[in-house]
């Protein structure tokens, strides 16, 4: 068994500046990013049998927060599905916001998804407004973690549900992917490992905490948990 050392987090100052500034840059072209394939698309998938899993527990209506949405491709599927899903996707990059707002314009999804430009540390939103959170491939570009996760917590309705998604660094191809390689090219960014994520959930008091591994060459994996 490979032994890999443990995460070392960046220094949190600069940290949401760095983010900000790239994915401003970054989201006229994010749809035809070469990592849609690898990383993005796969992350779709997984969230969406989540969320089927949950509607086939909880048969009514319900709204669901994307969280670091990008270009709202989630929020499009979920309008394009058939369940009786209200959507808010929010980005803290304010392109992100306007692009994921023309997408969903432009295929008539605008009665059932909005999107907001807000950081994921302060989110504009009543407790217990959301009966599903959703986060895939942000979450490492939060300086103050554990603080987002009890913001989620927040914001979860009883029995509403939280799936973060984020690249699985606790293996030899994870590690030199997300803590060598990703950390070089983004620079200043923290994937948690299983254990610290079990733990923002643990401190949050969220429920039946468990965890889906999925990917090869880009492994990820959601940590699921109820309120
Ligand atoms: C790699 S993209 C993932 C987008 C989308 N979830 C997906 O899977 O395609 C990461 C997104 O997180 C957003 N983000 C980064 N820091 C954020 C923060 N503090 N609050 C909200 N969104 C943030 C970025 O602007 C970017 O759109």
């Amino acid at each position: 068994m490979t032994v890999v050392p443990p995460p070392i987090p960046p220094p949190h100052a600069k940290m949401k500046s760095r983010a900000k500034d790239q994915f401003e840059a970054w989201a006229g072209h994010y749809d035809r990013s070469i990592l849609n394939h690898f990383l993005f698309h796969p992350s779709y998938v997984t969230l969406m049998s989540e969320v089927a899993r949950w509607h086939a527990e909880n048969r009514r209506p319900f709204t669901l927060l994307d969280v670091g949405c990008g270009t709202g491709t989630l929020a499009g599927l979920l309008a394009d599905s058939p369940w009786p899903v209200h959507v808010v996707g929010i980005d803290y990059a304010a392109n992100m916001c306007a692009n994921a707002t023309d997408k969903a314009s432009a295929n008539n999804h605008d009665h059932r998804v909005r999107f907001v430009n807000a950081d994921s540390e302060h989110l504009p939103f009543a407790d217990g407004a959301f009966d599903m959170i959703t986060c895939s491939n942000s979450f490492h570009h939060y300086p103050h973690q554990q603080t987002v996760v009890t913001e989620f917590g927040r914001l979860l309705a009883p029995e509403g549900r939280l799936v973060v998604i984020d690249g699985f660094r606790d293996c030899a191809i994870g590690w030199f992917v997300f803590d060598v390689v990703i950390a070089h090219v983004e620079g200043g960014v923290h994937h948690a490992s299983w254990q610290q994520m079990h733990t923002y959930f643990e401190t949050a008091g969220l429920k039946s905490i468990h965890r889906r591994k999925f990917n090869f060459l880009f492994p990820a994996f959601a940590t699921i948990a109820d309120r």
